[in-house]
C-alpha cells in the first residue's frame, strides 16, 4: 500500500496532525492539498510542542519531501513566517519542500474582507479564523485570485492586483508598496516553486510511498458540510486529486481521524453540544482551544449520524480514534444515535441546516471508566469499558479504528492489526 490519506472526519482538530506523524514516519512524501493557514495541526514530539499551519506537518521529520498543491491557498508573509520559525527550531526546507505555484494566492485584501465580512454579520458570522481563506477560494472560482506564479512578474502581478482591488471596490493608492512586499517575497518562495503533479506521479512510479494530508473536516466541506458553517475548501477524499494533481484511483488507503468525543470551533449547527459543567470539563482535559486562534473549542458527546456519513462519503477504509484518555473518569458516556427532527426520528444526515439546528440528539448510553490510560500501548491492556466503547462506535461508524490515541505525544499511540 503506497498512498495514504489522512483526513479529519468531523468539524476539525480531530487530531489529524498526530495521525500524519505517526504514518509519516513510513512514508517519503507529505501533501497538503486544500486550505491554508487557517489549519492548525498540533504535533507533539518530547514534550516539545509543533504547530503547523501550512506546511505539511511531515516536515518534522528530517528528510521527508513536503508538498504543497494546487488546491492550497497561500499567504506569502504567513508562510514565510512559518517557515522562518521551523528554521529557527532546527528544521530544514533546502530540496524538500516544493509548492505548486498554481495555487492561489491569499492577500492582505482578502483578510480585510474576511474579517470584515464577519464583523458586519451580526447574528450570522460564521466565526472564521480571519485568515481570508473564504474570499481567496471565491476569487480563484470567480477567476480573478492572483496565483504564485504572478509573484513572478512585476507587470503581470500589478494587473492582477488592479483588477481584484477594482473588483472588490477598493482603494489601490497603496498598490505599489502592496506589489513591492508580494515580489520580494515571491523570490523567497520562488525556490521551492515545483511541477507538483509530475513529481507526485514520478514518485508513485518509482515505488515511493505518498501520504495526503486533510485539513479542517469533513463536516466544514464546502459541498457536504454544515453549509454556510463550513470552510470554502473540498476536505473530502474527493479534494485530494482535485488540489493536488495525483489520481483518485491510485489512493489505497482513506483513514478517517475522529475524535472519542465532538468538538466545534467557530458558529453552526452542533446537535450533541454540551452547555454544562460536563462540556467545560471535556474542554479543559482535552485542552480543547484552537491550535491557529486559541478559541475555546464548543466540545459534546460522539455523534455517530455525522460520523457514519462522514465515513462513507470518504470511503473511509480504516479509522483513528483520538483523544480517547479525555474520556477518562466520566461516568456515563452518550452516543448519538440519530436525530428528533419536527418530531420524526432521523438516522441521516439532513440537508436542510435548520433541521440539524432543531434537531435533537437521540442518545444510547455507556458505561465510562476511571483508569487513567495514556501509559497503555497495546489494545488489550485498556479497561473493559474503553474497549466496549471503541467497539460500540466501530459498529455504528462502520469503520474499524486501527490508532487509537491515548495523549498529545508522539508514542502515547496503541496500533491495532
Ligand atoms: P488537527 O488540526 O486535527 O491536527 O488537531 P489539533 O492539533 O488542532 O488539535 C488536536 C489537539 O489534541 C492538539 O493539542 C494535540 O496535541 C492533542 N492531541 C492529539 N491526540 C491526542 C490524544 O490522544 N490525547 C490528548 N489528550 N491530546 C491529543
Ligand atoms: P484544522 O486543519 C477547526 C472553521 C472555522 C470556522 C469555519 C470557516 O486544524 O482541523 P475559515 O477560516 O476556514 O473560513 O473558517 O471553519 N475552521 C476550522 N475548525 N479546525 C480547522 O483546521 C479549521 N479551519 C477552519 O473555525 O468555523
Ligand atoms: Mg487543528
Amino acid at each position: 500500500m503506497s498512498v495514504t490519506a489522512v483526513l479529519g472526519c468531523l468539524w476539525g482538530d480531530e487530531g489529524k496532525a498526530k495521525i500524519v506523524d505517526a504514518l509519516a514516519a513510513e512514508a517519503d512524501a507529505i501533501i497538503r492539498f486544500q486550505g491554508g493557514s487557517n489549519a492548525g495541526h498540533t504535533i507533539v514530539k518530547d514534550g516539545e510542542k509543533y504547530v503547523f499551519h501550512l506546511v505539511p506537518s511531515g516536515l518534522l521529520y528530517p528528510s521527508k519531501h513536503c508538498f504543497l498543491g494546487a488546491g492550497t491557498v497561500i499567504d506569502p508573509e504567513m508562510l514565510i513566517q512559518e517557515m522562518d520559525e521551523l528554521k529557527a527550531r532546527g528544521l530544514s526546507f533546502e530540496g524538500r519542500f516544493f509548492i505548486d505555484p498554481r495555487a492561489a494566492i491569499v492577500l492582505p485584501l482578502h483578510k480585510e474582507l474576511d474579517g470584515s465580512r464577519e464583523d458586519e454579520a451580526g447574528n450570522s458570522k460564521i466565526g472564521t479564523t480571519r485568515r481570508g481563506i473564504g474570499p481567496a477560494y471565491a476569487d480563484r472560482a470567480s477567476r480573478i485570485a492572483p496565483q504564485l506564479i504572478d509573484l513572478m512578474d512585476t507587470k503581470i502581478l500589478k494587473n492582477s492586483l488592479e483588477r481584484i482591488y477594482r473588483f472588490h471596490n477598493r482603494d489601490i493608492d497603496d498598490l505599489d508598496r502592496v506589489t513591492d512586499r508580494l515580489l520580494r517575497l515571491g523570490e523567497l518562495l520562488k525556490p521551492y516553486f515545483a511541477q507538483v503533479p509530475y513529481i507526485l506521479n514520478r514518485y508513485y512510479g518509482s515505488g515511493k510511498k505518498l501520504l495526503f494530508e486533510g485539513a479542517q473536516g469533513s463536516l466544514l466541506d464546502i459541498g457536504f458540510g454544515t453549509y454556510p458553517f463550513v470552510t470554502s475548501s473540498y476536505t473530502t477524499a474527493g479534494g485530494i486529486s482535485a488540489g493536488s494533481g495525483f489520481p483518485p484511483n491510485r489512493i489505497d488507503r482513506i483513514i478517517g481521524v475522529y475524535k472519542a468525543y465532538t468538538t466545534r470551533v467557530g458558529e453552526g449547527p452542533f446537535p450533541t453540544e454540551l452547555h454544562d459543567e460536563l462540556g467545560q470539563r471535556i474542554r479543559e482535559q482535552g485542552n480543547e482551544y484552537g491550535a491557529s486562534t486559541g478559541r475555546p473549542r464548543r466540545c459534546g458527546w460522539f455523534d455517530a449520524v455525522a460520523a457514519r456519513f462522514t465515513a462513507m462519503i470518504n470511503g473511509v477504509t480504516e479509522g483513528a480514534l483520538t483523544l480517547v484518555d479525555v474520556l477518562s473518569g466520566i461516568d456515563t458516556l452518550k452516543i448519538c444515535v440519530g436525530y428528533c427532527v419536527n418530531g420524526a426520528s432521523v438516522r441521516e444526515m439532513p440537508f436542510n441546516m435548520h433541521d440539524l439546528e432543531n434537531a435533537q440528539p437521540i442518545y444510547v448510553e455507556m458505561k465510562g471508566w476511571n483508569e487513567d490510560i495514556t501509559g497503555i500501548r497495546n489494545y488489550d491492556d485498556l479497561p473493559e469499558a474503553t474497549k466496549q466503547y471503541i467497539k460500540t462506535l466501530e459498529e455504528m461508524v462502520g469503520v474499524r479504528y486501527t490508532i487509537i490515541s491515548v495523549g498529545a505525544d508522539r508514542n502515547q499511540t496503541i496500533y491495532r492489526i
